[in-house]
């Protein structure tokens, strides 16, 4: 069956008829014969024997995965949820230990934000997650997509649940030949029109999985698709030009350096970084401003003595690449450290990627403690 839907003349021409309600019934069948068994989710047959999902585990899960692939979370998560098993024991946790226990994750707002949304939930929730988007919504680092993925995943809610996945499924699907960001308002609307009532979790992570393992960006696995006969860009032989990318401009570059000051017990000053701003309050080596041009980088070491350059690390953010030049030097006699400022054996220390970078390069360059 197929329906009409509102805007549908959006909907490039090529693309037919447009999916209606036997998507959802496909896709539903194929997630039950293919569901990832993945650390957080209950599958679609514990589902079906009544086990109900834990919204801690889900909206800890869905903070995780933002950004980050699900192999490098499945393993993170675990640790997570052994540490802190309930959203009481994360709004009691240190925000200190949070955040290191999310070195290397990336985005680390979403941490703090983690923190502040389990103190909330406790706070204000009586320790139950919310089950309406628009209540999540209300929570620390619950934006459109967490909301729904939480009402849906957690709840059963039909919230219309859109990550990349599922965004180039339903481009896909329709045929959406607007770019991206601007073709997202009609993707949700799309997706909408084939979002089940019932089963609305499962719909949605299988979703997931047919993004994932078979409508793939590159080399997508159309004969393996349980969508294939309704995909508009399939029949029109273009599967990988959809979704539409926007124009693409090349990241702008970076500059900065950061000083690996090493005391008599081998150990390196490390600084935690202000709240605010890209790696807030996360701990790494003092260091310069990260500008367009160096400048005076050397008016930022953390200390007179003797700097020797140990080489450069580059790393690509979201939004710019950065070079960063790597200084060693030993602490001279008498040097303090200053308040927000700790010694620790650099094995020790838990740090953002790119602060791990220095350090790796700093503690292999010969002579590093000498
Ligand atoms: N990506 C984001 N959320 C996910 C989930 N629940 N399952 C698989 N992949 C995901």
């Amino acid at each position: 069956m197929a329906y009409e839907t509102r805007g549908a003349k959006n909907i490039s021409q090529a693309s037919g008829q447009i999916p209606g309600a036997q998507t959802s019934g496909a896709v539903l069948r194929w997630y039950d014969a293919n569901a990832r068994a993945l650390p957080w989710r209950i599958g679609p047959h514990q589902r079906k024997a009544g086990h109900k999902p834990d919204p801690y585990a889900v909206w800890l899960s869905e903070i995780m995965l933002q950004q980050t692939t699900v192999a490098s979370v499945a393993p993170r998560f675990l640790k997570f949820l052994t540490r802190w098993p309930d959203v009481a024991a994360m709004a009691a946790a240190e925000l200190d230990d949070v955040l290191g226990e999310w070195a290397g994750l990336g985005y680390y707002a979403r941490a703090r934000n983690l923190h502040k949304c389990a103190i909330a939930v406790m706070c204000e929730h009586g320790g139950d997650f919310p089950c309406t988007e628009d209540v999540l919504k209300t929570l620390p680092g619950i934006g459109d997509y967490t909301a729904a993925a939480i009402a849906a995943i957690a709840y059963d809610r039909p919230a219309v649940v859109v990550d990349g996945n599922i965004e180039r499924i339903v481009a896909r699907l329709c045929a959406i030949d607007a770019p991206l960001p601007g073709a997202k308002a009609l993707i949700k609307e799309r997706a909408g029109a084939i979002w089940p009532q019932k089963r609305s979790g499962d719909f949605a992570q299988g979703l997931m999985d047919l993004g994932a393992g078979v409508c793939k960006p590159r080399a997508p696995n159309c004969p393996a698709c349980p969508l294939a006969g309704d995909c508009a860009a399939h029949r029109l032989g273009r599967v990988e030009d959809f979704p539409v990318k926007p124009a693409t401009r090349p990241k702008p570059s970076r500059k900065g350096a950061v000083f690996a000051l090493v005391n008599a017990k081998g150990e390196v000053l490390f600084e935690r970084r202000p709240e605010k701003g890209l790696l807030g309050a996360m701990l790494g080596l003092p260091g310069s401003p990260w500008t367009e041009k160096l400048g005076d980088a050397m008016a930022h070491a953390p200390a007179t003595t003797k700097w020797r350059r140990a080489g450069a690390v580059v790393h690509i953010f979201t939004h710019f690449h950065l070079t960063l030049d790597v200084h060693i030097g030993k602490a001279p006699k008498g040097f303090r450290r200053g308040r927000e400022q700790q010694w620790l054996a650099p094995k020790h220390a838990r740090l953002p990627t790119v602060m791990k970078k220095a350090v790796d390069l700093a503690v292999t360059t010969k002579g590093f403690e000498k």
